[in-house]
C-alpha cells in the first residue's frame, strides 16, 4: 500500500539500503521533451496554469528515469499572483512582479481566502496526477516559504542580497510583517488544497533562508515554518512535510524539533558527514549533490555521489541536489546518477 513507498518509508523515519532519489526541478530545460511541451504551451506560466501540459511535464522525468518521487509542476511564485501581484516572466532574465513596499501596496493584496480562484488549475494537476503516477512513486506539493516568497515580493524580482526586503524588515516591520502574515495565511490554505487533491507529501522552499542571521531565522525562517508545519499536521496528520531552509548553516541544527518538519532538505554547501552529524540525527534529511555534477559527469560525479549515500547512509535519507538541476545539465549524467545510487 501509500507506505511501502520509498520515499514514505524515509520520511517516516526508515533507514534503507538504497536511499530513494527525487531531483528539484527534474522538470525543466535541461530536457529535450520539456522544451518541447513549454513551446506548445507558449510560455512558463501557460505551462503551469494548464493541468494538461503541466500533467505531462510533472511525468517526463518520471517515464524516462523512475524516480522515487514526481514533483508537481508549478512555481512558488503563483501565490503572489493569486494575492493580486503582477507576475510576468523575462526570457533569459527571470520573474518580475509589482512590487509591494507601503501600506499602500499591502492594501492592494487581496484576502489570502480568495487564492483559490486563480489556484484552481493547479489542483486539477495535482488530481490529474494522484490518478497517472506508477504505484510506487510518491506525488510531492510545494510552496515557497514566507520569506522567499516576500524577497520576489517587495524587490519585484529575483535579487543577489534579498537586500530590498531585508531593508522594508528594518525600516517598515508593519509592513513587512503584514505581508509576511498574508503569504503564511495563503500558503497554509494552498498547501492544504494541494494535499486535498492528492499530494501525499508537501515540501516548503526557502530558497534564501541563509540571509537571515541570529534573531531574523528565528523570526522569518523558523517561526513561520512551524506555523505552517503545525496548521497542516491539525487538519492532515499523515502527511509528512519537509522544509528546506537553503544555506541555513548552523541554523540547520534543531530544525526537525522547532518547526515539526518531518524531514530537513540540506544545500550543498554543507558536506553529508556534517548534516548526518547535527541535522540527521533528529530525523530524515534529504539533499546533497552539488548541482554542477550534473553539467560535468564523470569520475568526479560519480564519486561524490557515492559519497552523499555513504555519508548518509545510517539513517532516513533522500537522496537528492543541494538545490535545483541548471538548464546546461547533461541528461545522460542524470542517469550516471542514478545507476551510481541504485547500482552501487
Ligand atoms: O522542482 C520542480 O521540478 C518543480 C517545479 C518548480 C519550479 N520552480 C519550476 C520552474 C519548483 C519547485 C520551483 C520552485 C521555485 N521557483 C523556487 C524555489 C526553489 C529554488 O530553485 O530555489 C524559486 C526561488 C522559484 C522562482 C523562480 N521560478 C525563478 C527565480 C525562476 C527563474 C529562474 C530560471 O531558472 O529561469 C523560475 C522559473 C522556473 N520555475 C522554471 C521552472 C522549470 C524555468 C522556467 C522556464 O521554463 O523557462
Amino acid at each position: 500500500m501509500a507506505r511501502d513507498k520509498t520515499i514514505l518509508k524515509a520520511l517516516a523515519g526508515e533507514t534503507q539500503a538504497t536511499p530513494p532519489i527525487w531531483m528539484m526541478r527534474q522538470a525543466g530545460r535541461y530536457l529535450p521533451e520539456y522544451r518541447a511541451t513549454r513551446a506548445e504551451a507558449g510560455d512558463f506560466l501557460s505551462l503551469c496554469y494548464n493541468p494538461d501540459l503541466a500533467t505531462e511535464v510533472t511525468l517526463q522525468p518520471i517515464r524516462r528515469y523512475g524516480f522515487d518521487a514526481a514533483i508537481l509542476f508549478a512555481d512558488i511564485l503563483l501565490v503572489p499572483q493569486a494575492l493580486g501581484a503582477d507576475l510576468w516572466f523575462v526570457t533569459g532574465e527571470g520573474p518580475r512582479l509589482s512590487t509591494v513596499t507601503t501600506q499602500a501596496d499591502f492594501d492592494k493584496l487581496g484576502p489570502a481566502a480568495d487564492i483559490h480562484e486563480t489556484l484552481n488549475p493547479i489542483y486539477q494537476t495535482v488530481r490529474n496526477l494522484s490518478g497517472a503516477l506508477p504505484s510506487e512513486t510518491t506525488l510531492i506539493g510545494f510552496a515557497g516559504a514566507p520569506w522567499t516568497v516576500a524577497t520576489y515580493m517587495v524587490a519585484g524580482r529575483g535579487t543577489p542580497d534579498q537586500g530590498p526586503a531585508h531593508a522594508l524588515k528594518d525600516e517598515n516591520r508593519p509592513v513587512f510583517e503584514a505581508l509576511m502574515d498574508r503569504i503564511t495565511e495563503a500558503t497554509i490554505l494552498y498547501l492544504s488544497a494541494q494535499i486535498d487533491a492528492g499530494a501525499e507529501v508537501v515540501k516548503v522552499f526557502d530558497s534564501w533562508a541563509g540571509s537571515l542571521k541570529g534573531k531574523d531565522f528565528e523570526d522569518f525562517a523558523v517561526a513561520p515554518a512551524k506555523r505552517i508545519i503545525s496548521a497542516l499536521k491539525e487538519k492532515h496528520p499523515g502527511t509528512p512535510i519537509i522544509a528546506f531552509p537553503r544555506e541555513a548553516g548552523d541554523g540547520y541544527i534543531g530544525f526537525h524539533a522547532k518547526t515539526g518538519a518531518d524531514c530537513v532538505a540540506v544545500d550543498d554547501s554543507v558536506t553529508p558527514e556534517w548534516a548526518a552529524a547535527n541535522v540527521q540525527k533528529d530525523g530524515c534529511v534529504q539533499g546533497n549533490l552539488a548541482s554542477r555534477h550534473m553539467v560535468t559527469g564523470g569520475e568526479d560525479l560519480v564519486r561524490e555521489t557515492r559519497k552523499v549515500v555513504e555519508g548518509f547512509k545510517n539513517g532516513p535519507h533522500i537522496f537528492n541536489l543541494g538545490h535545483g538541476i541548471t538548464p546546461d545539465a547533461d541528461p545522460d549524467n542524470v542517469q550516471l546518477m542514478i545507476d551510481t545510487i541504485r547500482g552501487g
